[in-house]
């Protein structure tokens, strides 16, 4: 089996030190990439503690290890964090092939509790940050006529969970952003995917049953953020959900529908359990595909 190596890329990972950044880190170091670790040190609320550096420690890390790897502790919900980030990345090595936006904080909340600026500070790292760091890079991928980007979104976004309004928001943000980026990637060999993971990590440590932590590590996540980075790897636009050992595509159908006999809401009425049915379903690609499904169902 050829080993998937990555000698000569560079790969920026957002919210590297700790868990499932740390791991993607490691991974995409492992085969051969310079990696540039991000993190700003952020408590799991996004609060900014006292904590040393945890960029720094991945990167050396690495280093001991033998790989090649800069740290860098830019907020990535900043636009100069995200600007430095990519900067830092051109100065060092001076192209990027690879960005993972991964980090991420929680602010879980009922919706009759959530505060606006819960709202604002999750959105801000998950969906702005995942837009700032990907609008920096953006230029740099087209005129290379390469690049990989990696997002991550959460079951929760893709399948709503009661307190996580913020976080699902986001994280359907970052599927549409994701969709868009593969669209207007295509045509420079720019490739954008989503993963849905499910890990043991500081974030989900109370969620998981004892010796989920062995089943659920981040490194069982990481083999497919090194496939869908991998410059073999040319699927794009899509999500896969992920965890311990277990990946699945995640896909956004429209089913066949319902014409109303008279356009009336008690033809509707009638009619609801056709307009409901799941199968057959079409997964368009993009609005295009939509709206020729749409009129197609018409006719
Ligand atoms: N662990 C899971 O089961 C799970 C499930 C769904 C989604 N996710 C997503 O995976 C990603 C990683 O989560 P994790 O579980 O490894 O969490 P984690 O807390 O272990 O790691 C997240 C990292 O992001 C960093 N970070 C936070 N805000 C930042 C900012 N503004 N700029 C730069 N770095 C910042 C933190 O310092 C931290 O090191 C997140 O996007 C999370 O939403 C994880």
């Amino acid at each position: 089996m050829a080993e998937l190596r990555f000698d000569g890329r560079v790969a920026i990972v957002t919210g590297a030190g700790h868990g499932l950044g740390r791991s993607h880190a490691l991974e995409l170091a492992a085969r051969g990439a310079k990696v540039v670790v991000n993190d700003v040190g952020a408590a799991a609320d996004g609060s900014r503690g006292d904590e040393p550096a945890p960029a720094e420690s991945v990167a050396e890390e690495i280093r001991a290890r033998g790989g090649s790897a800069l740290a860098d502790d830019a907020d990535v919900a900043t636009e100069d964090g995200a600007g430095s980030l990519v900067d830092a990345a051109l100065d060092a090595y001076g192209r990027v092939d690879v960005v993972v936006n991964n980090a991420g904080i929680l602010r879980d909340r009922s919706f009759k509790n959530i505060t606006a600026a819960d709202w604002d500070a999750v959105i801000g790292v998950h969906l702005r940050g995942t837009f700032l760091v990907t609008r920096a890079v953006f230029g740099h991928l087209r005129e290379n006529g390469y690049g990989r980007i990696v997002n991550t979104t959460s079951p929760s976004g893709l399948f709503g969970n009661f307190g996580q309004s913020n976080s699902a928001a986001a994280k359907m943000g970052v599927i549409g952003l994701t969709k868009t980026l593969a669209l207007e990637g295509a045509a420079y060999d720019i490739t954008a995917n989503a993963i849905a993971p499910v890990a043991y990590t500081r974030l989900t440590e109370d969620l998981f049953p004892p010796g989920a932590r062995e089943l659920l590590s981040p490194e069982r996540v990481s083999p497919l953020v090194a496939w869908l980075a991998h410059e073999d790897c040319e699927t794009t636009g899509e999500t896969y959900s992920v965890g311990g050992g277990r990946v699945a595509r995640v896909f956004v159908a429209e089913g066949p529908g319902a014409v109303l006999a008279d356009g009336s809401a008690e033809a509707l009425r009638d009619t609801w359990p056709d307009v409901n049915a799941e199968r057959p379903y079409v997964i368009p690609r993009n609005l295009g595909e939509q709206i020729e499904a749409h009129f197609q169902g018409l006719t």
